[in-house]
């Protein structure tokens, strides 16, 4: 008998954490690593709400606050669900978490049970399965088509309903895949949840990380084409504002699942950070033109690792439209041999890379996606090129 609960065994630790976590022991060592796998912004957050953090310090911000936010907060998210998305939502409307993630996960649990299946697009963000295990229901993974902007493979999707499905989770701006999904695509998902009477966890976290065009979020789409699904958004100060770190996220929907949310989050960790709090009232009304210098930015430095990875022979990578990650295939590369080695999937070749190379990737299969390879590019534009560099130079000895 183990002391630990099932659950436990039942969920897989967050591997690109683990992969973050491998490149930092290997700086630690003095080993010269190139980290491709962080999923953060390499800025720091603005000084403006750095300031604001300094100033709730000082000013005593520093108690336990609403379980479900502060009211300032909230209306904040109001302010810019309104500026932003075209939204009109109320602070009744709004929870505030420990990051997104605490978000989601809370969501999974006030709205899926044993007996219950979900389903996820494959490439998946790592969590998505596990928040979904954590509930007791099943992740049902569904296939998506790398050709076609990894949007939703509809003929499998049909051939997943059942009358067990009872949510269905969205991701675009994706993660692993950058890929942003077209409003007709999500157009498309929202008619069919509304038709089971699914509930779309929509996870738009990468929304203000799109490089062509204009990000809609699934709730205006919901709302705009009359559809009538209901949708819980999930968004994050952590990418948009550089506070990965702050851990401060939120979640805006029907007020019975927020109430509901709110009230498991009070017995779980009481509130968010009170200082982060105040300070993201800063981030979401305040100025806003650090977001601006960061997406000029991203987009440059997409640009640039798209080109060089599409200049590697036997590797193909599409203009990722959002988020900050590249999804190039490798499968060419699948099946090769390296010292005599085999490579026989996407972990196999990221593990050479990063023992040969010194340069930190995430294997596609964590993601669903075997061959293909994530690499994040929020980092210098010399680096980038160092990194792959370095790549090109190791693929060069497989055979
Ligand atoms: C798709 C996706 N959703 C949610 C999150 C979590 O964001 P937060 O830092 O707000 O918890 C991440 C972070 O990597 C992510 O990639």
């Amino acid at each position: 008998m183990t002391i630990l609960a099932d659950r436990v065994h039942r969920v897989k630790p967050s591997f690109t954490l683990e992969m973050t976590s491998r490149a930092a022991e290997l700086r630690a060592q003095g080993v010269d690593v190139i980290n491709f796998s962080a999923g953060q912004p390499d800025f720091n957050t603005p000084e403006n709400i750095r300031n604001a953090a300094k100033t709730a310090l000082d000013e005593g911000q520093t108690k336990y606050t609403a379980g479900s936010g502060t009211l300032e907060l909230r209306e904040a998210v109001c302010t810019k669900l309104k500026r932003e998305n075209q939204l009109v939502v109320s602070p009744n409307q709004v929870l505030i978490s420990n990051g997104e993630k605490q978000s989601l996960y809370l969501a999974c649990q006030v709205l899926f049970q044993e007996g219950d299946e979900v389903l996820i697009f494959k490439p998946y963000w790592v969590s998505f399965p596990e928040f979904v295990i954590l509930s007791d229901a099943k992740p049902v993974l569904v296939n998506t088509d790398s050709k076609q902007n990894f949007e939703p493979d509809m003929d499998d999707l049909e051939s997943k309903i059942t009358d067990n499905v009872k949510g269905i989770i969205l991701n675009s701006p994706s993660n692993p895949t950058g890929s942003v999904w077209s409003d007709e695509a999500i157009i498309n998902i929202l008619g069919i949840a509304k038709e089971h009477d699914w509930t779309v966890i929509s996870d738009e976290c990468y929304e203000r990380l799109v490089f062509e065009g204009k990000f809609t979020s699934s709730k205006k789409l919901n709302d705009d084409h009359h559809i009538g699904a209901k949708i819980l958004t999930c968004m994050s100060l952590s990418k948009t504002y550089a506070m990965t770190g702050w851990r401060i996220g939120y979640a805006f929907g029907g007020e019975s699942i927020i109430k509901a949310m709110s009230k498991i989050q009070g017995q779980a960790t009481s509130c968010a950070n009170s200082i982060g709090q105040a300070a993201s009232v800063e981030a979401l009304v305040g100025d806003q033109s650090a977001v601006e210098m960061m997406q000029k930015k991203f987009k440059e430095r997409r640009d640039l690792m798209v080109l060089l990875l599409n200049d590697i022979p036997g590797v193909s990578c599409d203009i990722p439209g959002g988020a900050f990650y590249a999804f190039p295939d490798f499968s060419n590369y699948i099946g090769t041999s390296f010292r005599g080695e085999k490579i026989k999937d996407s972990f196999d070749l990221c593990d050479v890379i990063l023992n040969e190379a010194r340069v930190v990737t995430v294997p596609g299969d964590g993601f669903g996606a075997p061959g293909h390879i994530r690499f994040s590019y929020p980092l210098g534009k010399e680096v980038i090129r160092e990194g792959i560099n370095r790549v090109q130079k190791v693929l060069k000895q497989l055979n």
